[in-house]
């Protein structure tokens, strides 16, 4: 089953850049990695932070704001301390300029990484 909801234009977020996105299925962040888009869960996994406020480190983590804990954007890999519960992904669909995001399918990333 599909669940997609539409997340951002891709204009409105450039390489390097993410955006907290508010979803029914709760709040994402979403990331252009070189151009390429991703979403995982806003929330991080170790305390209450938003991880679109923090800080893409390298060419695919992110760095929490709060105690700099790191995730792997693609796969949603807990990489390091005090992390050590990854993050929720979801694939990502690209039409056009419309990016949307399914709540029922992890990234491509994730999927193959299991
Ligand atoms: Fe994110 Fe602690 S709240 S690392």
């Amino acid at each position: 089953m599909t669940k997609k909801i539409f997340l951002i234009k891709s204009a409105d977020l450039q390489p390097g850049c993410t955006r907290k996105v508010e979803t029914e299925g709760g709040d994402l962040a979403v990331f252009n990695l070189g151009g390429k888009f991703y979403a995982t869960s806003n929330m991080c996994t170790h305390a209450t932070a938003s991880l679109a406020d923090g800080e893409i480190v390298g060419d695919d983590c992110i760095a929490c704001p709060v105690h700099f804990g790191e995730f792997h954007i693609p796969t949603g890999q807990a990489l390091t301390f005090p992390c050590t519960v990854d993050l929720r992904t979801y694939k990502v669909i690209e039409e056009g300029e419309d990016i949307y995001a399914d709540l029922d399918a992890e990234s491509e990333e994730a999927a193959s990484a299991i």
